[in-house]
C-alpha cells in the first residue's frame, strides 16, 4: 500500500479555488486589503473562460437603441422566467461599467469605424449588445485579468487540483488539495475560500467543455453537506463542431450566418419566426434535433450546416478568425467556401452552488450563509441564468458576481478568524488517496466514464422524458458500484492523472446524479430542461428552484421561491 506524508501546510488570507474570469477578478478586488492565493488545477491561463468566444453583453447602445431596462427583460425572459429578477437586475446594470472597466484594464475589444467598442447581436438579445474582441472575447479578458493579478502579486499555486472542503462546525476554513507535478496532500487554511471552478461539461460525451471542467467546486460543495440548485438546467450550445462538439461561437449566426438543413432550408425561420437562427440557445438546440429526427439532418445524418459563406473572406478573417481556423484545423473545412456541420454540444451548467449576489454561499431559502464560504461564476448558482442562459451573459456574470465576491470577501474577513489545524479531513483524504493507488478491481476510470458521458447524453440531454430518466438513473447507480472496484494504472505521484481523473470520476457521478434526481422531479418543460411526457411550462408547479443535497440513500430534492419583481411570467415566443 502507497502511503502519502503528511500534508504540507499553507496559510492565506483569502484562497480561491479556479483561476478562470472569476476567480481572477476576484482575486483582483480582495488583493486590494489581503493576502490572497489563487489554486488552480491547470495553469491560469489554460483555464476554460479563455474558450469563450463570442461576446460579453452589456447595453452600451453602440450600434442600436439599447437599455439597462431592456438587458434585464431579455434575460428574464431567456430564463424562461426561473432566474431571480433582483440578481438579474444587479447582472445587467452593471453590465456597461464592468465592460468600461476591462477596457481601462487593457481588454483589446474590437472597435466601430468611429472608435467605441462594437458590438454584435447575440442569441436571444432583443438589441445588438455582444461587445468583443473578434472571436475571442474570453481569451483576451483571461490574460487581461491575469496579468493585474500578477501586478498585485496575488500568489498562485498552479496544477494543483483541489480535492475537499475542510468544514467545521458550520463553516469553512479551507480546501485540501493534491500538487498535480509532485504529488502529495496541502493544506491550505485561509479565512475565507472562494470556489470559482467552472462547470461541469465532462459529464456529457459531446461537449464545447474543456477537458477540466469536472465540476469540482459543486462536488466539493456537495461532498460537505452543501444544497446544490438547479442542476437539472444544462445548456446545449447548439452549434458544436460534428462529432467533436469543439465550440463554434453563436457570434457567427450574430453576424450573418444560417444554419440550414438536408433540404438547404433556414429551418430556423419556422421554430422561431422573429429571432429566427439568433433564438436562444435551449430553442434552436430543440430545433436541431427536431430536424435530425424527422430526417432532415445533412444527408439523414445527426447534423446539420452553419453557413457563413455570404460574409465574404474579409468580413469571416476579422470577425471570426478563430472559427475559420478551428473548422479548417479539425475538421478541413474552409467556412469561406463551405458550409460548416455542427450539432448541439453540452455547453454550460445554469445550476451549481446557491450564492447571493455578493458571492456568498448560502444553504436554504432564508438566505443562510456558511461563514468563509462564497462561489461564483459557472459553479455558482445566484440565479441569473435560470432555465436558459442568454449568450454573451456568462462572461458578464463572472466579471459582475467575481467582483462582488472580492469586494465581499474584504468586508468580511475581519470577522473571520485563521483557523487551527484540521487534521482529521486531511487524513480522510490521504487514505482515499492510498485506497485508490492501492486498488486492485477490474475497471479503469477511461472506461466508466466513456460509459457515464453516453448515459448523460442520450438518456438526459436535449429531450428527456420519465423512461429516458429512470434508465439513466439505475445506469448511474451501476457505474457507482463498478467506480468503487477501480484500478489505477499509474502507482506513481508525480503527473499521476489516471489518479486525478479517478477522483474526477468520483465527482462527474455525484453531479450527474443530482442532475438526473432534478430532471425527473420536474415534471414540466421550462427552459433547457425539456420532458417529452410533459411539454409545457407548469408556473403553478414548478416556478421554483430546486435544491438537491446529498442524503444516506442518494440525492434528496427540496425547493425554493424564485424572487420576481417587475416581470410576472408570460408565454416564450421568439
Ligand atoms: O457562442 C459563444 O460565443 C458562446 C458564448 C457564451 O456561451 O456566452
Amino acid at each position: 500500500m502507497t502511503t502519502i506524508s503528511s500534508p504540507v501546510l499553507h496559510r492565506h488570507d483569502v484562497l480561491i479555488v479556479g483561476a478562470g474570469g472569476a476567480g481572477l477578478r476576484a482575486a483582483l478586488e480582495a488583493s486590494d486589503g489581503a493576502d490572497v492565493a489563487v489554486l488552480s488545477k491547470v495553469f491560469p491561463s489554460r483555464s476554460h473562460t479563455g474558450a469563450a468566444q463570442g461576446g460579453i453583453a452589456a447595453a452600451l447602445g453602440n450600434v442600436d437603441d439599447d437599455s439597462c431596462e431592456k438587458h434585464i427583460f431579455d434575460t428574464v425572459k431567456g430564463s424562461d422566467y426561473l432566474g431571480d429578477q433582483d440578481a438579474i437586475e444587479v447582472l445587467c446594470s452593471e453590465a456597461p461599467q464592468t465592460v468600461y472597466e476591462l477596457e481601462h484594464l487593457g481588454v483589446p475589444f474590437s472597435r466601430l469605424p468611429d472608435g467605441r467598442i462594437s458590438q454584435r447581436p447575440f442569441g436571444g438579445h432583443s438589441a445588438t449588445r455582444a461587445c468583443h474582441a473578434a472571436d475571442r472575447t474570453g481569451h483576451v479578458i483571461l490574460h487581461t485579468l491575469y496579468e493585474h493579478c500578477l501586478r498585485k502579486e496575488v500568489r498562485f499555486y498552479s496544477e494543483y487540483y483541489a480535492l475537499s472542503l475542510i468544514r467545521e462546525e458550520g463553516s469553512v476554513e479551507g480546501v485540501v488539495a493534491w500538487d498535480v507535478v509532485h504529488g502529495g496532500i496541502h493544506l491550505f487554511h485561509a479565512k475565507a475560500v472562494l470556489l470559482a471552478t467552472g462547470g461541469y461539461g465532462r459529464v456529457f460525451k459531446t461537449t464545447s467543455n474543456a477537458h477540466a471542467n469536472t465540476g469540482d467546486g459543486m462536488a466539493m460543495a456537495y461532498a460537505a453537506g452543501i444544497p446544490l440548485e438547479d442542476m437539472e438546467f444544462i445548456q446545449f450550445h447548439p452549434t458544436g463542431i460534428y462529432k467533436l462538439g469543439i465550440l463554434i461561437t453563436e457570434g457567427a449566426r450574430g453576424e450573418g450566418g444560417i444554419l440550414l438543413n438536408g433540404h438547404a432550408e433556414r429551418f430556423m425561420e419556422r421554430y422561431a419566426p422573429s429571432m429566427k437562427d439568433i433564438a436562444p440557445r435551449d430553442v434552436v438546440s430543440r430545433a436541431i434535433y427536431r430536424e435530425i429526427r424527422e430526417n432532415r439532418g445533412i444527408g439523414g445524418k445527426d447534423y446539420v450546416h452553419l453557413d457563413i459563406r455570404h460574409m465574404g473572406k474579409k468580413k469571416i478573417l476579422e470577425k471570426l478568425p478563430d472559427i475559420h481556423s478551428f473548422a479548417l484545423t479539425y475538421i478541413g473545412v474552409d467556412a469561406i467556401r463551405e458550409p460548416i456541420p455542427v450539432q448541439p454540444t453540452a455547453h454550460y451548467a445554469m445550476g451549481g452552488i446557491p450564492t447571493d449576489v455578493d458571492g456568498r454561499v448560502v444553504v436554504d431559502d432564508k438566505g443562510t450563509p456558511v461563514p468563509g464560504l462564497y462561489a461564483a461564476g459557472e459553479c455558482a448558482c445566484v440565479s441569473v441564468h435560470g432555465g436558459n442562459r442568454l449568450g454573451c451573459n456568462s462572461l458578464l456574470d463572472i466579471v459582475v458576481f467575481g467582483k462582488r465576491a472580492g469586494r465581499r470577501i474584504l468586508t468580511d474577513i475581519g470577522g473571520l478568524g485563521m483557523p487551527g489545524p484540521a487534521a482529521d479531513v486531511a487524513d480522510a483524504v490521504c487514505l482515499r488517496i492510498e485506497d485508490l493507488l492501492s486498488g486492485s478491481g477490474e475497471e479503469t476510470a477511461a472506461g466508466i466514464r466513456s460509459l457515464l458521458q453516453e448515459v448523460m447524453m442520450f438518456r438526459c440531454s436535449v429531450f428527456r422524458n420519465e423512461q429516458l430518466l429512470r434508465e439513466a438513473q439505475a445506469d448511474l447507480a451501476r457505474l457507482r458500484t463498478r467506480y468503487a472496484g477501480i484500478r489505477i494504472m499509474d502507482r506513481g505521484r508525480v503527473c499521476n492523472t489516471d489518479l486525478i481523473e479517478a477522483w474526477e470520476l468520483g465527482d462527474l457521478l455525484s453531479l450527474a446524479e443530482t442532475m438526473v434526481a432534478g430532471a425527473l422531479a420536474r415534471k414540466e418543460s421550462r427552459g433547457a430542461h425539456f420532458r417529452e411526457d410533459y411539454p409545457d411550462r407548469d408556473d403553478e408547479n414548478f416556478l421554483k428552484h430546486t435544491l438537491v443535497r446529498k442524503g444516506a440513500e442518494g440525492p434528496e430534492i427540496s425547493y425554493k421561491p424564485v424572487v420576481i419583481t417587475r416581470f410576472q411570467p408570460r408565454e416564450r415566443t421568439y
